[in-house]
């Protein structure tokens, strides 16, 4: 069984791509096979696991070609990913201009989805894009990773953002 997990806030700089992707090593060291998504234009689980940002989260999300050929190897045993850049904002417009249905995120990854134990989504510091709906609506678990003291006194308040 695969558990897919988002992790989110909306406020930048709250440990979302840390959080990420030291799970996601710490499962793979594991023996866990793991695979995250970059939906952060940002591109930063690429720079944090040392290799190149890509545009494969635009393929993927606008459903050019077969998912598998966008996911990389990295230097880590276990751990895959499918890099993003600043492409990936523009497939999530392209997506909210052509009102293609929230659940387009799940779909785009589900021929991927059963190879792996674990598939986390890092996410942007934003709220209300339908792509971060999506990812949300795609996954057994939303991790909402915080150092700010406000946010960590109100966690309903901020899951109900997404
Ligand atoms: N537990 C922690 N204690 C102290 N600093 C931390 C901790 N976790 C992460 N940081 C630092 O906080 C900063 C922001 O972390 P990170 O990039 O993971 O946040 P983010 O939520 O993904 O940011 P963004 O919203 O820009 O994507 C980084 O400099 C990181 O090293
Ligand atoms: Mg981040």
């Amino acid at each position: 069984m695969t558990i897919a997990i988002a992790v989110a806030n909306q406020k930048g700089g709250q440990a979302k791509t840390t959080t990420t992707i030291n799970l996601a090593a710490r499962l793979a060291e594991n023996g866990k096979k793991v695979l995250t998504m970059d939906n952060d234009p940002q591109g930063h689980c690429a720079i944090a696991l040392g290799i190149q940002p890509e545009p494969c989260v635009f393929n993927v999300l606008l459903g050019l070609g077969d998912p598998h050929q966008w996911v990389r190897e990295t230097k880590r045993k276990n751990l895959y990913l499918i890099p993003g850049d600043r492409s990936t904002a523009t497939a999530q417009s392209v997506m909210s201009a052509e009102n293609r249905p929230i659940s387009a995120v799940g779909d785009a990854i589900a021929p991927l989805m059963a190879e792996y134990d674990y598939v986390f989504f890092d996410t942007a510091p934003s709220a209300g894009d339908p792509t971060d709906q999506g990812v949300s609506l795609s996954t057994d678990c939303q991790l909402i990773s915080s150092r700010s003291h406000m946010q960590c006194r109100h966690p309903p308040r901020t899951f109900q953002t997404y």
